[in-house]
């Protein structure tokens, strides 16, 4: 048996994170992990395979729609799948193998296995028992699906599944018009797929900008996806190689079917904490089934803290990486902070979309006047130069301190544009301190400027 400060159960962005920091901060640290690579789904099935097939397969979109314009004369590529697989996955063992490097640097001992906690300060993995004064669970998330949907990752699959299809499908079916199937179904439209996305809501991307969520459905729409809205599924019926998909639209309950050689599920993610028997423990659970913590971290046991996906809050790498760090400080005695307020999120398809902190709505519920200030790509030099013109910058600020509360991006670079809007809300910055911020000529970010001018005296270029 061995004793440790800390075991980590689980080492995606939350977990080996939080491994990396309480070793910093001098804990003997251990981290669980039954996957054969570290870094959670993040890095193995999530954040980073989707982003690199979301490249290649934009590398192709720009091949087929803008080289020619730009004088790039010659036929443009054909989709070698095998060889853009190899890609991905290359990415993926370049970044999983770096945090095993990581790990050996900071001394971080990586118990291969399942873990189980028999008591608080225990940590079962195979037939071993260690000691330990904390624990922390970061045990991540799984695809939820639905009622009447049998996944099999093959035909019927989740983003996981669709992340290693034998082929690029003809037809996919796509249920949910939430970040995974708005992300993939680009990647497999980009490559050829007929996409057709079927959305139980009236809008995509639920609880985004409605503004936002126009502009971001019509730009999809112009790059070939095809939406079914306001339609609810019901059921697929899959063979070995085909499958159907049967909707029922709200509006007239008038029940049809698609047919589709892959439905990729995308209709959310849920808490993953099988085989940790938390209840026994005595630990609470949300009725969303995550587990309920404090402030800082720690559940209803004393010494076993929660983290990432698991618990409350967004399903976002980064907000894992963050409570990874905090609770790493609190653990060590020392003050962990995450501001739940400035946590962006990103949608990496082309454009990208982007938003940090209050909505018009969540203005409006609460009762607080506030100002809009938006721009145009239309008006941004570089923008137009890159064919990226589709988009704005709107940001909200105080109607009478004139300080930001939320920006919501949808253009070229919006995923680093939007960490300008998080540093000036961090620091309690006005419209007015980003619209007096000299921007570099020409840059994409000069649009985040003008959207700030746009909230006080007037953009200068519209
Ligand atoms: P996870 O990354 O899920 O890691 C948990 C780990 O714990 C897993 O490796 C699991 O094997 C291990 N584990 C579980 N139980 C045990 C046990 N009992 N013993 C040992 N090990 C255990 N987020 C973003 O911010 N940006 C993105 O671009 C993005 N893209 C995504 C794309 C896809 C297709 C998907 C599915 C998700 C994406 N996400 C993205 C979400 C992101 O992956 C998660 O928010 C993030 O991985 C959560 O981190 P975590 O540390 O809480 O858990
Ligand atoms: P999601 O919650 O983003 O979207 C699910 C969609 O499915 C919603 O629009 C919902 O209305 C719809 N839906 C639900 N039931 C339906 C039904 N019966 N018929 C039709 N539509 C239905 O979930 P998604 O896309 O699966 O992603 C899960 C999580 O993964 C996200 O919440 C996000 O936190 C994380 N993620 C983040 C990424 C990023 O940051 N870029 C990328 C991918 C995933």
């Amino acid at each position: 048996m061995s004793s440790y400060d800390v075991i980590i159960i689980g080492s995606g962005p939350g977990g080996y994170v939080a491994a990396i920091r309480c070793a910093q901060l001098g804990l003997k640290v251990a981290c669980v992990e039954g996957r054969e690579t570290l870094g959670g789904t993040c890095l193995n099935v999530g954040c980073i395979p989707s982003k690199a097939l979301l490249h290649a397969s934009h590398m192709l979109h720009e091949a087929e729609h803008n080289f020619a314009e730009m004088g790039l004369k010659g036929k443009s590529p054909s989709v070698d799948w095998k060889q853009m697989q190899s890609y991905k996955q290359g990415t993926v063992d370049t970044n999983t193998k770096g945090i095993e490097f990581l790990f050996k640097k900071n001394k971080i001992d990586w118990l291969k296995g399942w873990g189980s906690i028999p008591e608080a300060g225990k940590v079962k993995v195979g037939d071993e028992v260690h000691e330990a004064k904390n624990i922390i669970i970061a045990t991540g998330s799984e695809p939820s699906s639905l009622p009447g949907v049998e996944v099999d990752e093959n035909v019927v699959v989740t983003s996981t599944g669709a992340l290693t299809l034998g082929k690029v499908p003809k037809k996919m079916v796509v249920i949910g018009a939430g970040v995974i199937g708005l992300e993939l179904g680009s990647v497999y439209s980009r490559l050829g797929s007929e996409v057709t996305v079927v959305e139980f809501l009236d809008a995509i991307t639920p609880g985004m900008d409605p503004e936002v969520q126009k502009v971001f459905q019509r730009t999809l729409k112009k790059q070939g996806l095809e939406f079914i809205m306001g339609a609810a599924v019901q059921k697929t019926e899959a063979t070995k190689t085909k499958a159907k998909v049967h909707y029922k639209l709200r509006k007239d309950d008038s029940e049809h079917v698609l047919d589709a050689d892959v439905v990729l599920v995308a209709t959310g993610r849920k808490p993953y904490h099988d085989g940790l028997d938390l209840e026994a423990l005595g630990i609470r659970m949300t009725k969303r089934g995550q587990i309920a913590i404090t402030k800082e971290w720690q559940t209803d046991v004393k010494g076993i803290y929660a983290i990432g996906d698991v618990t409350e809050g967004p399903m976002l790498a980064h907000k894992a990486e963050d409570e990874g760090m905090a609770v790493a400080e609190v653990i060590a005695g020392k003050h962990g902070h995450v501001n739940y307020g400035i946590i962006p999120g990103v949608i990496y398809t082309h454009p990208e979309v982007a938003n940090v902190g209050e909505t018009e709505a969540s203005l409006k519920e609460a009762g607080r006047a506030y100002k809009v200030g938006k721009f145009s790509f239309m008006g941004n030099a570089r923008a137009k130069a890159n064919f990226a013109g589709d988009g704005f910058v709107k940001i909200l600020a105080d109607k009478e301190t004139d300080r930001i509360l939320g920006a919501h991006i949808i253009g070229p670079a919006a995923g680093d544009l939007i960490h300008e809007v998080c540093v000036a809300m961090e620091f309690g910055a006005s419209a007015q301190d980003l619209a007096m911020t000299c921007h570099a000529h020409p840059t994409y970010s000069e649009a985040v400027r003008e959207a700030a001018l746009a909230c006080g005296d007037g953009p200068i270029h519209a």
